[in-house]
């Protein structure tokens, strides 16, 4: 298990170029599935959740690779197992997607119920509403869904996918791709409409989908007899784009950040606005830069186009250094707040009340030994290591190398002081 030494505080400068997004290119591993030939994603970043997604397919009898240009290359041809088991999904929830399509080429699958995680619960309660909508015959048996479509094949349908908390982005993936080979018209009602949504619909339509209303709560799919390989880029990834712009912010730096989906990360854009921070398009991405002064800022998380939950974590640790009070309300995951104890240890001033968190502005963060617990939190104790005052250890890096490609290495270019070591 490696461990990160993190020296602060730091200035940065420089270029930072941002990856394919990883909740991008995780549904739409799971829609090469659906065509049965070789697809690739030139960008595909090299992340621990994408090996992870990879042995999934590999594990029904896939064939995964890199090819010499460093494309991720899906072989779903050989695939013949449609069995998603406990051992694997438990460590990629993102797993939990590859049941639509297995349902829509085969017929039939059996799926391992994923696992909570550091952020709560992770129910799939919708995912099945819509499935089953289609005509799918879905029951629990040990742990596992085992989902049966009709003689014919799934029907289109209407559906509604909303939920106590808005909607579902992987549910919202899981219909659509299943509905791509219904036979006839799906309509989805209260889909989400996050980016990584859009971009798993636009390379379903590449491949000879029918698929309208992208990026709006209503898509309407028209189902189709069989769908094509093909050679997909996915978007940057904008949760680590604002974790780089949040990394320039808390050292008060500046930081180009090639690669950047600005357009679909206005939410964020007007809150760094809203602390004081210079935002600017730039050719490649934007140019973020500290302005003098950290003011504090309400943040409550949405689905999109609102605050992104997967960047709660990062904002709290900036508004921990800022000249005043904020409010950070969790309205995704209300259990999103593992890292509200690490940071305290680091002498920031962060009190939870129900669904919110009071984040009273302090002067300076004090390095001490920290423990990562989910992806975005660990990204949050790296952020808050390079503002503090002294050398911060943050234990199980692991949770970090799921979801960012080589993140000390990225840093360290730009002037952060940390070590990866080994132990
Ligand atoms: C996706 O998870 C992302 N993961 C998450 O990013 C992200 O935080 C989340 O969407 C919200 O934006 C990937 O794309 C791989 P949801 P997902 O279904 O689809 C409840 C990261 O850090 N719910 O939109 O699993 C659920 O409990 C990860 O990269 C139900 O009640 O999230 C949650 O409260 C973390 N029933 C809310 O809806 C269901 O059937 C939103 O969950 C499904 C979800």
């Amino acid at each position: 298990m490696d461990i990160f030494e993190i020296e602060g505080p730091v200035q940065l400068a420089g270029t930072i170029e941002v990856a394919g997004s990883k909740n991008s290119a995780l549904p739409i591993m799971a829609a090469m599935i659906l065509p049965g030939g070789v697809c690739k994603i030139p960008n595909a970043p090299y992340l621990a959740d994408i090996q992870s997604f990879g042995m999934l397919l590999e594990s029904m009898g896939a064939r995964v690779a890199r090819d010499p240009d460093a494309a991720l290359q899906i072989d779903s041809g050989p695939l013949n197992n449609p069995v998603g088991e406990y051992d694997i999904v438990r460590k990629i929830r993102a797993g939990i997607c590859i049941l639509g399509p297995l349902l829509a080429r085969f017929g039939k699958a059996r799926v391992s119920m994923p696992g909570g995680c550091a952020i709560g619960d992770r129910p799939v309660d919708i995912h099945l509403r819509g499935l089953r909508a289609l005509g799918a015959q879905i029951h629990l048996e040990e742990g596992y869904i085992v989902a049966q479509a009709p003689p014919g094949g799934l029907v289109g349908a209407q559906i509604f996918l909303g939920g106590p908390f808005g909607t579902t982005v992987l549910g919202t993936d899981n219909v659509m791709m299943a509905a791509a080979l219904a036979r006839g018209t799906t309509i989805i009602e209260s889909a989400a409409c996050e980016p990584e949504v859009a971009d798993l619909a636009n390379c379903l339509n590449a491949m000879g989908a029918k698929i309208r209303g992208i990026g709006s709560p209503r898509l309407v799919i028209e189902g189709v007899s069989r769908l094509n390989p093909v050679c997909y880029r996915v978007i940057g990834d904008r949760i680590e784009a604002g974790t780089f712009m949040a990394a320039a912010a808390i050292t008060k730096s500046s930081l180009e950040i090639r690669n950047c989906p600005i357009n679909e990360m206005l939410a964020v854009v007007d809150r760094f606005r809203q602390i004081g921070i210079r935002v600017e398009e730039s050719a490649g991405g934007c140019r973020v830069g500290y302005a003098g002064t950290l003011k504090p800022a309400d943040i409550t998380t949405q689905p999109y186009p609102g605050f992104p939950t997967d960047l709660q974590a990062q904002f709290m640790a900036l508004l921990a250094l800022a000249e005043g009070n904020s409010v950070i309300t969790e309205k995704i995951f209300p259990d999103r707040f593992m890292h509200v104890a690490e940071l305290n240890r680091m002498a920031a001033h962060l009190r939870k009340e129900g669904p919110s968190v009071i984040v009273e502005g302090v002067d300076r963060l004090i390095a001490a030994p920290v423990m990562a617990s989910d992806l975005r939190a660990s990204a949050a104790l790296v952020l808050a290591g390079m503002a503090a005052h002294g050398t911060t250890t943050v234990q199980r890096v692991y949770h970090i190398d799921r979801g960012y490609e080589k993140i000390e290495e990225k840093l360290n270019a730009v002037g952060a002081r940390i070590r990866r070591i080994a132990v």
